[in-house]
């Protein structure tokens, strides 16, 4: 499905954005990670390329302009195309909203909300002449909130705001520009996860990276360029649930 066009996935070396960069490699895409984690970007580049997948990890700081300009620079270098933009890196820090500093709300807004602009501003400029598709990883918590979620929640509402007003902009270009909601997606050891951790989700289940990897592929399908400003929530019915105590 998508032999020959190259995929970005930003924080592809680890969780949701790792299972993002393997479902485009197993559907023929070339993968280009790009993540602050050398050790484990290096060893799925590695993993994908022994089993014949086509992956180059770029060493890349979302938070940095100059990191941004150079992975899409060594990304054209190497495969001459970018297709498809996946904006997954993010960070969670939760904190008591009168301790929380202006560094900690900055690291937050710079790493998940000015990482989705300066990410999409850099492909697009490169996706312009031919079309693209730019996937943005919200949140459900860009809807609905925990206390002292603020930095966090700021910044998912935000990427759902920069969606429809990239897809504004970028329409005329052929570049479609969508979210993706996840709720609880557990990335770690199943066995975690206990009875009511399931059962408080209409899907009976805890979500997986799967769940999200699979809407992106959906979303990326050239198919489905009817598909573009909008947000796909993929919550296990969680923000539909009504809960009164
Ligand atoms: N897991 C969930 O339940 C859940 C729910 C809703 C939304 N999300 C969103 O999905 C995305 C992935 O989450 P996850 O659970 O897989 O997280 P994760 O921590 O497992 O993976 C995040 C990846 O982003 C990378 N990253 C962080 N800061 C970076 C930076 N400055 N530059 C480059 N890479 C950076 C990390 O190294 C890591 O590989 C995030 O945007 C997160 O907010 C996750």
């Amino acid at each position: 499905m998508f032999t020959n066009r190259t995929i970005i996935v930003t924080g592809g070396a680890n969780g949701i954005g790792k299972e993002i960069a393997i479902q485009f490699a197993n559907h023929g895409g070339n993968v280009v990670i790009a993540d602050r984690d050398t050790m484990n970007g290096k060893k799925l580049e590695a993993d994908l390329a022994n089993s014949g997948k086509k992956c180059l990890f770029v060493e890349t700081d979302v938070k940095k302009e100059r990191d941004i300009i150079r992975l899409v620079e060594t990304t054209l270098q190497v495969y001459g195309t970018i297709d498809v933009l996946v904006n997954n890196a993010g960070i969670s820090k939760f904190h008591s909203f009168f301790d929380l500093s202006v560094a900690e709300w900055d690291e937050v807004i710079q790493t998940n909300l000015r990482s989705v602009f300066l990410c999409s501003r850099e492909a697009a400029k490169r996706m312009k002449s031919k079309g693209g598709c730019i996937i943005n990883i919200a949140s459900t918590r860009a809807f609905m909130s925990e206390a002292n979620t603020e930095g966090y929640s700021a910044s998912k509402g935000g990427i759902l705001s920069l969606t429809h007003a990239m897809a504004a902009s970028l329409h005329p270009y052929r570049i479609r520009v969508n979210s993706v909601s996840p709720g609880w997606i557990h990335t770690g050891n199943s066995e975690e996860l206990s009875e009511q951790d399931h059962l408080q989700h209409w899907s009976g289940r805890v979500g997986k990276p799967e769940d999200i990897a699979r809407a992106c592929l959906f979303l990326a399908d050239s198919k489905n360029d009817f598909i573009t400003g909008q947000n796909i929530t993929i919550d296990g019915g969680m923000t539909r649930k009504m809960i009164y105590e």
